[in-house]
């Protein structure tokens, strides 16, 4: 057996121990935050006082009721609970805290809302996005987005929105198979869903709709209804594999992650044929929809991170804040960061390296004059290795993951860590040690020269 074959037999290996992992990407941070967790430190304010264009995560978790099958950190308190009167007086305070450590000229680019169902704090919600525009310079922002979901919304309500400044909605239906939704405790009647799509078109205009493939009890027929009835109403369609990794235990794991992967492709071949381009791994727009903020995210541009379990990055610092609402409320200073690091030039470049080839692509020119280095040569044997079997592909100046790759995308990125990283990831018994022996702790020493 040759080096190659010797190669692509591991990688073999390591795909079918990881391929469980599929597009759950919601919470991806590279490298690990727990490679190397610090208390906070005043490096953070340091690196915020450089801030020029950036973006904003603000996270509300709270939600009307909690679905089974969800893994963020979300609450079901009530309207009135103080829980919610408190969270929302530290949440304006971190606010400030961030508008005061920006530099006054930096520009947001784009604000993201997310939760749990910010859109279920009503006009508490309203206050948070007139602060926002109030405190930060919001005039190049092209992208606001506020996350909701059923029972939340009505036409009034949207427009209140709009008028504070809130142009796009993230909107989760799941599946349109009532059965299904009432098993992962979602409860509302599907007329419900299509009226609130009739207002998110008519009022707001650009919005998406996050669906779920592999909940239980969901066909292939209900799958594609559900995607034949929003493809007449919605510009932006994201579709998740359903987790069961993380997911809380009630929702029994019902396919193997080989099932999940054709349900994906055979949903993605709908939609491509119904006019939907597909934007990056799994979000599919047509004209009118939008993923600014996605995409910013997964080119690596700096994101303020406000709120409990937010993961935030500033040029060569990545940090994730604290994970409960009861510890962000309870902190004592204003910002609220958990878990932070410093990133040196290596991990910087394996960061933005990871996580484009993940998601978006990587624009080999661009990033190759930005770090001063040769990705081609430095990588050379394992590109190869990697485009002869399927897994990259380089055109148009482009390197990024081939259909196949797509599969392994959480597999193929992580071969191009530095030695720290592999080092760490091998101690930990990781899939993908045996690979890193053969070349990957090699090649990626090159790192170090750059
Ligand atoms: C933060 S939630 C907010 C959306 C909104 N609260 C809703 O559920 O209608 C964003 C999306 O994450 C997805 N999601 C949540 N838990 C998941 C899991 N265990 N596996 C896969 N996707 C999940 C759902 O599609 C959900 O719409
Ligand atoms: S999926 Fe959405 S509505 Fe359900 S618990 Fe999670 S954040 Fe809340």
């Amino acid at each position: 057996m040759n080096k190659n074959s010797r190669l692509h037999q591991k990688l073999k290996d390591a795909f079918e121990q990881l391929e469980m992992d599929f597009y759950p990407c919601f919470d991806w941070q590279f490298p690990p935050p727990n490679v190397k967790a610090t208390m906070p430190t005043p490096v953070f304010e340091q690196r915020l006082s450089e801030v020029k264009n950036y973006s904003i995560y603000l996270h509300v978790p709270f939600c009307l009721s909690v679905c089974k099958f969800c893994y963020y950190s979300v609450s079901a308190a009530k309207e009135n609970a103080p829980i919610r009167e408190n969270y929302f007086n530290s949440l304006m305070r971190e606010i400030k805290a961030y508008a005061k450590a920006i530099p006054a000229n930096a520009k947001c680019e784009s604000v993201y809302i997310g939760g749990g169902t910010p859109t279920a704090m009503g006009s508490k919600l309203t206050a948070i996005v007139n602060t926002l525009y109030e405190k930060f310079d919001l005039s190049e922002c092209r992208e606001f987005t506020v996350e909701s979901s059923p029972n939340t919304l009505h036409r009034e309500y949207l427009e209140e929105l709009k008028l504070a400044g809130v142009n796009r909605v993230s909107y989760g239906v799941q599946t349109l198979d009532q059965e299904v939704l009432h098993g992962v405790n979602r409860h509302y009647d599907i007329k419900s869903i299509i009226e609130d799509l009739k207002i998110l078109g008519n009022i707001i205009g650009n919005f998406n709709v996050d669906t779920m493939y592999d909940l239980p009890g969901e066909t292939d027929w209900a799958i594609i209804n559900t995607l034949e009835t929003l493809t007449k109403y919605s510009p932006g369609i994201t579709m998740y594999a359903l987790d069961p990794i993380r997911e809380k235990g009630s929702v029994a794991i019902q396919e193997t992650a080989r099932e999940a992967q054709r349900k994906f492709h055979t949903a993605k071949k709908y939609l491509t044929s119904s006019g939907y381009k597909q934007l990056f791994q799994n979000n599919f727009v047509r004209e009118g929809g939008s993923y600014i903020h996605q995409i910013r995210r997964w080119d690596n541009l700096p994101v303020l991170a406000i709120g409990p379990s937010s993961q935030g990055y500033l040029p060569r610092f990545q940090y994730t804040n604290v994970n409960s609402i009861r510890q962000y409320v309870g902190r004592e200073g204003d910002f609220s960061i958990e878990v932070q690091q410093e990133l040196d030039l290596n991990l910087e470049i394996a960061r933005e390296l990871t996580t484009k080839l993940r998601f978006t692509g990587v624009n080999v020119d661009e990033f190759n004059k930005k770090y001063g280095f040769d990705l081609f040569s430095t990588f050379s044997e394992m590109i190869d290795v990697l485009i002869a079997g399927d897994q990259l592909e380089f055109s148009d100046g482009i390197l990024k993951l081939t259909i196949a790759g797509e599969r392994n995308n959480n597999i193929v990125p992580m071969l191009f860590s530095p030695d720290e990283i592999t080092r760490e990831l091998c101690q930990m018994k990781h899939p993908l040690a045996p690979v890193f022996g053969d070349f990957g702790q090699r090649q990626s020493s090159v790192y170090l020269r750059a």
